[in-house]
């Protein structure tokens, strides 16, 4: 059985697996393991640090000759660093949270795949209409950031497929394990990007800490808030909260952003639990799936494993 579809043959990779582009987390190392797996590797170059994307691309063009992507956030992002990017010669750059319409033609003037990721239908449509190569449907289930009010990825990915017509969509959100991949497959996309399951892989850039935290977590451990973006100041636009583990602080200060914000005590304690990597009060961001992540795995296993799994799971439902 192959799990070949319109995304593998247009990226010309093995298996219709893209590892998130998790801002600071997934670095050279992560997305070379990925790609090495036979997936599509993404480097997460966040809002743009110059220094830290030429070290990350560095290390994955060491790693592997297999292709690789590049991932910024589109509200943070400048021509500059489209061009910073592109310079390193990515197979596909993705954009997500934000309006990618000055940047598009930049990466496909370029030669460079666009993958749009969005969040509710408006976006979806916008990626259409802006020539994407391939879409990434993000449902609220997802780690990380998501859109304001975003529904599950079960109900998203059908309604961004029927939007997309030709494009290869990719479903993200809640996707741990192969039973999700295939199921993705099972709603029309051409893959999974996936998130959470592979920020527990020794190749990202977190502490021994909150590897030991995702392993431990359960999805109902995760609660979306705008809490801890406001805590440690992040520059997020308002209608992109964050789907993070519990902690304190926010057991604390959840739906209590205007006080937070003028309440300079606690945003001192805050800065200082932050200087100790106090997960009692940092955010951990992690998907619904995070239950899922029972170990610590590397990044080409986890690819592997999800394979067999979609494999088996496609074989049951008669595929
Ligand atoms: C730790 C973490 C950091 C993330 N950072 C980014 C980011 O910088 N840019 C981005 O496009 N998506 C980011 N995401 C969201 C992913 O692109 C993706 O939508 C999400 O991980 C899918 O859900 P899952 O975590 O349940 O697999 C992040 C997700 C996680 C878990």
């Amino acid at each position: 059985m192959t799990l070949r579809t319109a995304f593998t043959e247009k990226l010309g990779v093995r298996y219709p697996i893209v590892s998130a582009p998790m801002g600071g987390e997934a670095g050279g190392a992560l997305a070379a393991a990925v790609s090495e797996g036979g997936g599509l590797g993404m480097i997460g170059a966040g809002r743009g640090d110059r220094e830290w994307l030429r070290r990350e691309a560095g290390i994955a063009r060491a790693a592997t000759e297999k292709s690789w992507g590049i991932g910024y956030l589109t509200w943070a992002v400048t021509e500059d660093a489209i061009a910073d990017a592109l310079s390193y010669e990515p197979a596909a750059l993705m954009l997500s949270f934000g309006d990618p319409t000055p940047y598009a033609r930049l990466v496909q003037d370029a030669g460079t795949l666009l993958i749009l990721q969005v969040t509710d239908g408006e976006e979806a449509r916008r990626a259409v209409d802006l020539g994407a190569d391939v879409i990434v449907a993000q449902g609220g289930d997802a780690g990380g950031h998501s859109g304001e009010n975003a529904i599950g990825t079960m109900s998203f990915v059908p309604t961004v497929v029927d939007i997309a017509g030709s494009v290869p969509v990719l479903a993200a959100g809640g996707i741990g394990d192969g039973r999700g991949l295939a199921a993705a497959l099972a709603l029309g996309a051409a893959g999974a990007l996936i998130g959470t399951r592979f920020q527990a892989s020794p190749e990202t850039l977190i502490s021994d800490e909150i590897g030991k935290a995702l392993v431990a977590a359960d999805g109902e451990q995760t609660e979306v808030n705008r809490t801890l973006d406001i805590a440690r100041n992040a520059p997020w636009p308002a209608n992109y909260p964050a789907r993070t583990l519990r902690n304190a602080f926010l057991d604390r200060w959840r739906h209590r952003d205007d006080e937070l914000r003028s309440t300079p005590a606690a945003l001192r304690e805050y800065e200082e639990a932050a200087a100790r990597g106090d997960l009692s009060a940092v955010p951990v961001w992690a998907g619904q799936a995070v239950g899922l992540v029972t170990s610590i795995e590397p990044a080409a296993e986890i690819v592997a494993t999800l394979v067999a799994e979609a494999e088996r799971a496609l074989a049951r439902i008669g595929h």
